[in-house]
Order: structure tokens, then sequence, then C-alpha cells
């Protein structure tokens, strides 16, 4: 099989467990989509772009098709979701479409396949999570995500997710509890926990527990020397998680915080439920609690209506948080979403400059960031070799930092105290300080 996956970690934890139920079934892996019997792509639809690649690269397997024909091809994630069995007409050599509820079904899916050689689709809506499939580690074997709330029920009027993943639903507190200790068992030191709104975590369960009172259960399994999680959604940040970073101490350093813009009336028009000011108070209190915690972002330039006044706001707002990193993007059009009725769109060329203007902004902000970092020593969780000298390691800090330093590969997978000594925007540098 060969398997690639686009988009979020929720898409990198429904391929993990693909990859499982494939070993199940005795199916290896392939680099090569020309060496596999079975391709499959896990996709995202978050913006045009990412749409635009999945089915440029299915056009690129049609000559696979024609020369071995009982190659199985499917696709699966939001991309699937979203189009259905509209897909088949657009990709003739495609043989199945799996639904983001529909990852268990896969392993009949393929067999209904080879056993009739039909196209199968299945994109039906399943009001409870599906029958959990454990995700295995992630390849280092170190780390691994848990989802732990499925969909999301925000409709934020850019975003296709609520679509395309359905309505929040929650796993129970105990199957995510068995899950980490599981994964604690097979070495796994740091956990994340996933959710398109993790704060949102047990609404839809009666409200026995809430996301503090879940994080603190899985910080006490025994193994667990890491926790992070993602993604929090400001208008929920509630002062229970803004205390738990000061009550749980594997509590990771770090707390992404999509802000998307710093314009109240941008905000309003996103239907995000903050503005800049209860934003920028969340911020401070987090701050009180963990001066030095990383907070990172995620923002959209170019959304309808947005002028330069609105968008000075935002380039503001990054200024008075000054944030550690920051995923920024230009406005997609999403169909079906409640902002592509606006008017008012902003020319390409303009989103360009904004978006430009921006990451120099936050490229100045990082670098600020990383050189505080400079002679502290920081626990550094190796995760394994550099990409480009072997005798150097790769791991990240509490607060979710990239750092190199030099090192025998049998420290990956530990814990290790590494003073910085140099940083750029993009990473720190450091050495390993000899453990006692
Ligand atoms: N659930 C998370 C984010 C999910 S999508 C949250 O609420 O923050 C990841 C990021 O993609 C979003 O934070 C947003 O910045 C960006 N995004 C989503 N829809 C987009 C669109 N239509 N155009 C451009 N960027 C978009
Ligand atoms: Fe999309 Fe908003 Fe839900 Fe995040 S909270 S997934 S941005 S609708
Ligand atoms: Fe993309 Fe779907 Fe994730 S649209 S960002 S893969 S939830």
């Amino acid at each position: 099989m060969y398997l690639k996956t686009f988009g979020c970690q929720m898409n990198d934890a429904d391929s993990s467990k693909i990859k499982n139920l494939m070993s199940n079934m005795n199916i290896d892996t392939t680099s090569d989509p020309k060496d596999a019997d079975i391709i499959l792509l896990n996709t995202c639809s978050i913006r045009w772009k990412a749409e635009h690649k999945v089915y440029s690269m299915l056009g690129t397997f049609k000559d696979i098709k024609k020369a071995r024909p009982d190659i199985i091809i499917g696709v699966g994630g939001c991309v699937a979701q979203q189009e259905q069995d509209e897909m088949f007409r657009k990709v003739p050599h495609l043989d199945i479409v799996f639904g983001t509820h529909n990852v268990h079904r896969l392993p009949e899916m393929i067999s209904r396949v080879q056993a009739e050689r039909c196209k199968v689709e299945e994109t039906n809506f399943f009001d409870r999570p599906e029958p959990l499939v454990y995700p295995a580690p992630e390849e280092d074997g170190v780390r691994a995500f848990v989802n732990i709330i499925r969909g999301c029920n925000n409709y934020c009027t850019y975003c296709i997710v609520p679509y395309v993943r359905g309505r929040e639903a929650s796993r129970s507190s105990a199957e995510i509890v068995d899950e980490v200790k599981s994964l604690a068992g097979c070495g796994v030191k740091e956990v994340t926990l996933l959710g398109q709104n993790v704060n949102s975590y047990g609404n839809d369960l009666g409200g026995d527990i809430g996301f503090p009172g879940l994080l603190k259960k899985v910080a006490d399994v025994e193994g667990i020397t890491r926790l992070r999680f993602t993604t929090s959604h400001p208008k929920d940040l509630s002062d229970g998680l803004i205390e738990a970073f000061g009550e749980i101490e594997n509590l990771a350093n770090h707390l992404h915080l999509p802000v998307q813009s710093g314009s109240d009336k941008v905000l309003a028009a996103m239907k995000r439920g903050y503005t800049a000011a209860s934003y920028m108070k969340n911020v401070e209190k987090l701050r009180k609690v963990r001066p030095d915690i990383a907070i990172s972002t995620d923002m959209i330039v170019g959304f309808p209506g947005e002028e330069d006044s609105d968008f000075q706001k935002t380039l503001a707002l990054m200024k008075e948080v000054v944030y550690d990193s920051a995923f920024s993007f230009k406005y997609s059009v999403r169909p079906g979403t409640a902002a592509a009725k606006l008017q008012d769109a902003v020319p390409d060329d303009l989103k360009s400059e904004r978006l430009a203007s921006l990451q120099s902004l936050q490229k100045k902000h990082s670098i600020v960031r990383n050189e505080a970092e400079e002679g502290t020593v920081q626990m550094v969780l190796v995760e394994g070799v550099g990409r480009k000298h072997s005798s150097f390691l790769t791991g990240r800090t509490s607060g979710n930092k990239v750092v190199n330093f030099a090192g025998a590969d049998e420290f990956v997978g530990q814990i290790v105290p590494v003073k910085i000594t140099g940083s750029t925007a993009n990473a720190l540098k450091g050495e390993v300080l000899h453990l006692n």
C-alpha cells in the first residue's frame, strides 16, 4: 500500500489508523505508488490549493491504473467527504471513496472491490465516534496523537471543517485514558490530544468531565512525560484551562491559539465569538500563570471586506502578543460556507501583499522569541537524527521549538537537557549537557 496524507493532525491520526488496519490485513506500506497494489490518499479541503493538489496527484495515477487495472485507488479524508460520489465522475480511475467517519470500514471496502471489481463509496456520518482503532505511535515511537473529540460545531464563516467532519462528538474519558496507557506501554513519552476545538471536549457527554479534567487524568498516566493539545478556540479558553497550565507540571509550555485577525469587524464577520481585546486578556492571564509560555497562532489575510485599516489591526495585535510562530494563509473561498456568499472580495495581489508583510513581521518576532532562549537549558525530546548530518540530532523543547544539536543516536526517544547556543527564525541550536 502507498498512503499519502494531506492536511492536519486529524488526518495524520486517521492515517495511523489506516496503517494499523492495513497491517492487520498483512498489507505493508511502500513509499513508491508504482510498487503498490493499493494507493490511498487521505485528503484535505481546507483551502482550494489543498483540494487542487489531490486532484493533480490523482491525475498522475491514471497511467499506473491503465498499466495495472487490478490496482485499487482510494480517496478518503475531507475532499472525499465533500465531493462524495462526484469524485468518480471527476476521476474515473478511482475505486474507493471513503468519508471522514468511515475509516474503520476501509478493510471491508477493499475486500469488496477485490471480490466484485466495483466502485465503492461510503460517506455517511455517524452521531457517535466510530469504533475505536488504536493509532500507531509516530514513526519515532516516542510521540503519539490521540483524538479526543471529533467534528466541529462552530461554523466559522470561512471554514469547511464542520461540513466535512460533522458535529462534535467526544470520546469517553475512560477510552481515551486506556488508549494513552496502552501508548505509554509501547514507550510513548509525549501525547498530543487532538480536536478541532478541544475546549468543547465533554460538552456532548453531559458535562461530567470537561477538558481541564481530562487533561489532569491523561497527565497522570505513568510514563507520559509531556502532554500537548491542539486546537484551542480562543472563545472557549476557560479560566479552568488557563489554571491547568499552573497545576499540571507535564503540560507542555506551548499553546496554539489561532486568532485569525486582529480586527473586531473581521472577527465578527468570521463569527469567531471573541474580540481582539478579549483575546489579549486571555494571553495576559496565561502569561501570568506561565510567564515563558510559547504562543502560536493561525492567521487569515484577505477575508471579504478586510480593509487596510483592518489589516493594520492584525499587525498591531501581533506586535502586542509577539507570537513564537504563526501559520498564515490567504483567504480561500470554500463551497457551501457562509463566507462564500459575501461580496467585497479582496483582490489576490493585495492578499499576497498583506501575507508577505504579515510573514515578515512574524519572522522578526520568531527571531526575537528564539533568541530569548539562547543561554537557557531546555529539556528536549529527541525525535531522530538530522536530515543533513547523521551526527546531528533533532528534537523539540517543551515550547514546541525544534532544536538541532550534536549527539549520538542512542539519545533518540529520550528527553535530554540541551543548552541553547544559537537560533534562527525557525529553529534553535544547542549542546547536550552530560547526563549524570
Ligand atoms: N480548528 C482550528 C483550525 C482548523 S483549520 C481552529 O479553530 O483554529 C486550520 C487553519 O486554516 C485555520 O485556523 C485557519 O487559519 C485556516 N483556514 C481555515 N479555513 C480557511 C479558508 N477558507 N481560507 C484560508 N484559510 C483557512
Ligand atoms: Fe473551522 Fe472554526 Fe471549527 Fe476551527 S473552530 S474547525 S476554524 S469552524
Ligand atoms: Fe484539512 Fe480536513 Fe484537517 S479540511 S485541515 S484535513 S479537518
